[in-house]
């Protein structure tokens, strides 16, 4: 998508230096556009760590950058490709890039999909990691671009039932193309919908403790001129009482094959209120995003606590730059728990690459049947 009229993905490989690995460094958006460049393992992991790429896709696609990054350093250090010491050297660096970030499944499935296509060309593991960061990163933007084909179905239809009158769309977090290599989840029926000239308004959850709904989300719209209001997290309630809200349309970092959705802190909030509104509520996310193993999203989806100084100190613009400030008394613990799950049954439809569904393993599976697991001989 564009910043200040220029098409940007979220990571790419430097033009004409295969040793480094570039990224929008997030934590400077909306106040300053910054690249940073990553040339090792070490440099992609802490990118993933402290949040200068984030976000369910584009951390599947981290995952197979640093991986190239891994193996572009061994193959020009010490090791052969073909030498046991290789294997080991690119199987520690996968677990070292998962154990980054513990809740978005991407990034243990984009690290797996890299050790596979290395495993499988000996002779060059190389290109066959580069090879799969590319294949990765355009998967994801090609699949969020579909998202919005299927989701933008949705919005045209409330707003012919609307007469045309703006469609209200509440979201939280940043389920955009920064969190994506281009397009967003969340975000790519709201561009589609913009495209084909359904009048459309976002209502964009500001998102503590981090704030990716105020400075990514409303940045993002805001670059590519879609009506959005930033409004603090809890007013979406409010707002659905009154008639204010149409649909709600969140991301995913995991979800479960049974329908249960992980995002960001204060989902399932808006979930409940949505639910008791009668507010059909969205989840929108690609293939790489659903979890084919656990059942019960709940109780089995880890969720990441975070530094508890994102809750206590905020960053925000001044005449000297970005500057941290103090919110609460210094004695005060914080807790930081950055996901929370909402559970199927409030879940009105997943919207993926392949179509909308129901969240359910029946509406999952219809749209995946070769995920279904093959029926179990009997003894
Ligand atoms: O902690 P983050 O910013 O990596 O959080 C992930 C998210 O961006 C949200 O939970 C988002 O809605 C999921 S879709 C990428």
């Amino acid at each position: 998508m564009k910043i200040h009229g220029t098409h940007y993905r979220t990571v790419w490989l430097k033009p004409g230096d295969p040793s480094v690995v570039q990224i929008i460094d997030q934590r400077h958006l909306p106040f300053e556009l910054v690249i940073e460049d990553l040339r090792t393992l070490e440099d992609a992991a802490v990118a993933v760590k402290d949040m200068h790429a984030r976000g369910a896709g584009l951390i599947g696609a981290m995952a197979g950058y640093g991986m190239y990054l891994a193996a572009f350093n061994a193959l020009r250090g010490k090791f052969g490709p073909a030498a046991p010491a290789f294997q080991d050297e690119m199987e520690k660096a996968g677990a070292y890039l998962k154990a980054t970030r513990p809740t978005a499944v991407n990034l243990e499935w984009g690290v797996n999909r890299s050790l596979a296509a290395m495993r499988a060309n000996p002779a060059d593991p190389l290109h066959a990691a580069l090879h799969m960061a590319l294949e990765i990163a355009d998967e994801d933007a090609e699949y969020c671009r579909r998202i919005g084909e299927h989701g933008v179905e949705i919005i045209a239809e409330i707003s012919k039932r609307k007469g045309g009158a703006p469609v209200n769309i509440l979201t939280h977090c940043n389920a955009g193309w920064l969190a994506f290599v281009d397009y967003g989840t969340a975000t790519a029926p709201m561009y589609a919908a913009f495209e084909r000239g359904i009048p459309i308004h976002v209502w964009v959850d500001e998102t503590r403790p981090r704030n990716q709904g105020a400075r990514l989300t409303a940045y993002e719209l805001g670059q590519h001129g879609v009506p959005h209001t930033v409004i603090a997290d809890n007013v979406g309630g409010h707002l659905m009482q009154h008639g204010m809200v149409d649909m709600v349309i969140t991301g995913a970092d995991r979800v479960t094959h049974t329908g249960d959705a992980a995002n960001k802190i204060g989902t399932y909030l808006k979930a409940l209120a949505a639910k008791d509104n009668g507010v059909p509520f969205y989840v929108a996310l690609p293939s790489s995003t659903f979890d084919w193993v656990m059942t019960d999203g709940v109780a089995q989806i880890p969720v990441e606590q975070r530094g508890g100084e994102e809750v206590t100190w905020i960053d925000g613009w001044t005449p000297e730059g970005v500057r941290s400030v103090r919110l609460t008394p210094a004695e005060s613990p914080a807790a930081n728990f950055g996901f929370d799950v909402t559970p199927a049954r409030l879940i009105s439809g997943l919207i993926t690459e392949r179509g909308i569904c129901p969240a359910s393993a029946p509406g999952v599976y219809s749209l995946y049947p070769e995920k279904r697991p093959e029926p179990q001989a009997a003894d």
